[in-house]
């Protein structure tokens, strides 16, 4: 996957790489880079929003800014550029983040995030630039930076390698193992504390009942 956001805080995304599960899939080949919009917006000062047409609060990022942006990184018309690669677009009212949608982005050879700030994106961006807008849930954040971390980081830890162990995001909340349920619950060492004792089945050995028991909470936690 080489994953792209375009966004005017970039140092926000040096933290971010250096985490131990994006190294990891940096490391296998995958690629992650902040653009940084405001160095190739073509007007004055750097600037790269404006006033709303028809008044209130707030400013919006600019088409003609976001296209010099997309046409200097990917050398095309950013329309043309959305029709071979996912682009999108980061707002608090688009396609609520799940599991499964996090799946279909770790099956894309390449993503393209937009980053907004301030009360949003013109709309001509997203409706001729974009092929999905995402959201990660129904509140407002100041820009879109921290959604698409949250983004990258279910979709990078998806990919083959990323995670330490090759089974950890099979069998993990929400996922199709699971039936879209929440995981059961783990215990390690000590086996009792306090008196708070670890579920006798767990340290019994027989792997098809603990496999039988972790779907049966698996199943009660998805219930309640
Ligand atoms: Cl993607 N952006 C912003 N600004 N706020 C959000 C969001 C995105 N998702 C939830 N809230």
């Amino acid at each position: 996957m080489n994953a792209d956001v375009f966004t005017l805080f970039p140092e926000w995304f040096e933290w971010f790489r250096a985490q131990r599960h994006v190294e990891n899939a940096l490391a296998l080949g995958h690629s992650l880079d902040a653009i940084d919009f405001r160095g190739s917006t073509p007007l004055k000062w750097g600037q790269v929003d404006d006033t709303p047409f028809g008044g209130g609060a707030g400013m919006v990022l600019r088409v003609d800014v976001m296209e010099a942006a997309l046409r200097a990184r990917y050398g095309e018309d950013p329309v043309s550029v959305r029709s071979r690669r996912r682009v999108v677009a980061l707002t608090p009212g688009g396609r609520t983040l799940d599991d499964a949608l996090a799946g279909e982005l770790a099956g894309e050879p390449s993503l393209t995030l937009l980053c907004g700030r301030y009360e949003g994106f013109d709309q001509r961006i997203v409706d001729h630039f974009c092929t999905d807008e995402i959201s990660i849930g129904r509140y407002v954040l100041a820009g879109g930076e921290l959604a698409a971390m949250v983004v990258l980081d279910t979709v990078l830890r998806k990919l083959p390698g990323a995670l330490g162990h090759a089974d950890s995001a099979v069998e993990e909340s929400f996922s199709e193992a699971l039936d879209g349920a929440p995981e059961y619950p783990h215990y390690t060492r000590p086996a009792s504390w306090r008196g708070w004792e670890v579920p006798d089945v767990l340290l019994s050995g027989h792997h098809e009942r603990i496999r039988q028991w972790r779907h049966e909470q698996s199943r009660r936690r998805a219930s309640s």
